[in-house]
């Protein structure tokens, strides 16, 4: 099986927030990104709301009928507004005000005991939880210690290497820490960075069953439009094959 393409829409709020006006709306985005084949659709509601706002997140609630994912920071704050609006998944990401984008993978082995202690409250509220983490061993199996079902591997090394050398390390790193995940009982989602040109090779390691897939998307959508552009990247992952 090849994974499900789950299209954040946090940049369509990013356009709309550059004249703190109403279009485009990340709602009518999130439905279009639907029709066109998404299995889920994602948004970061960050602390400062640069581009996604809590209204967007309850309206999402509303009409996402695959699957909606809340990427949000391991906060008080957070966690009461996930608790609140219950998405189906929270994947909990580090956040710097400071950053343009997630920069690194949560460092769940550094701070497992308060990560477990968010896991938990969220569980209990029947969300189900998911850690971006790195493509590191031992963040994969301080992950798996929490609790969680879900982790999401960091694609970033590998969407950023400058050579095909650099590239192919960081792909075995994404595939290494897929097979161990798979091993220890985790399920496996992948992204940030992946792009028209890289997502074929993370699209056929087979332990990954979900792309996070935001940036890329959207902007060939203001080039080519939504529909074509989830298209498009739901041909390339389900023609993907291992090299
Ligand atoms: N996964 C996570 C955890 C992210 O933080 C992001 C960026 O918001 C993505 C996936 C999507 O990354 P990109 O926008 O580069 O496709």
């Amino acid at each position: 099986m090849k994974p499900r393409l789950a299209v954040n829409v946090d940049h369509i709020a990013t356009i709309r927030q550059a004249r703190r006006g109403v279009e485009p709306d990340p709602v009518a985005a999130a439905i279009l990104a639907e029709v066109a084949g998404a299995s889920g659709i994602i948004v970061h509601l960050r602390e400062d709301r640069r581009h996604i706002q809590d209204r967007d997140l309850r309206l999402l609630r509303e009409v996402v009928k695959t699957q909606l994912n809340l990427e949000m920071a391991a906060t008080e704050g957070m966690v009461k507004i996930a608790l609140d609006v219950l998405p189906d998944v929270s994947t909990l990401v580090p956040e710097r005000r400071e950053e343009l984008t997630t920069e690194g993978g949560l460092d769940v082995a550094g701070q497992e005991e308060r990560i477990s202690r968010v896991v938990r409250v969220l569980t209990e509220g029947e969300i189900n939880v998911s850690l971006f983490v790195d493509p590191v061993p031992d963040q994969v199996k301080a992950s798996r210690r929490t609790g969680v079902p879900f982790v999401e591997i960091h694609t970033g090394q590998y969407a950023e290497a400058r050579t095909e050398a650099e590239r192919q390390v960081a792909l075995l790193r994404i595939m290494e820490a897929a097979r161990l995940g798979r091993d220890l009982g985790l399920r496996i989602a992948a992204g940030h960075g992946l792009n028209y040109q890289n997502v074929a090779a993370v699209a056929a390691i087979p332990e990954v069953e979900e792309l996070n897939i935001g940036h890329s998307i959207v902007a060939r959508a203001a080039l080519v439009g939504l529909n074509r552009a989830v298209r498009e990247m739901v041909g390339l992952i389900h023609g993907a094959t291992q090299s």
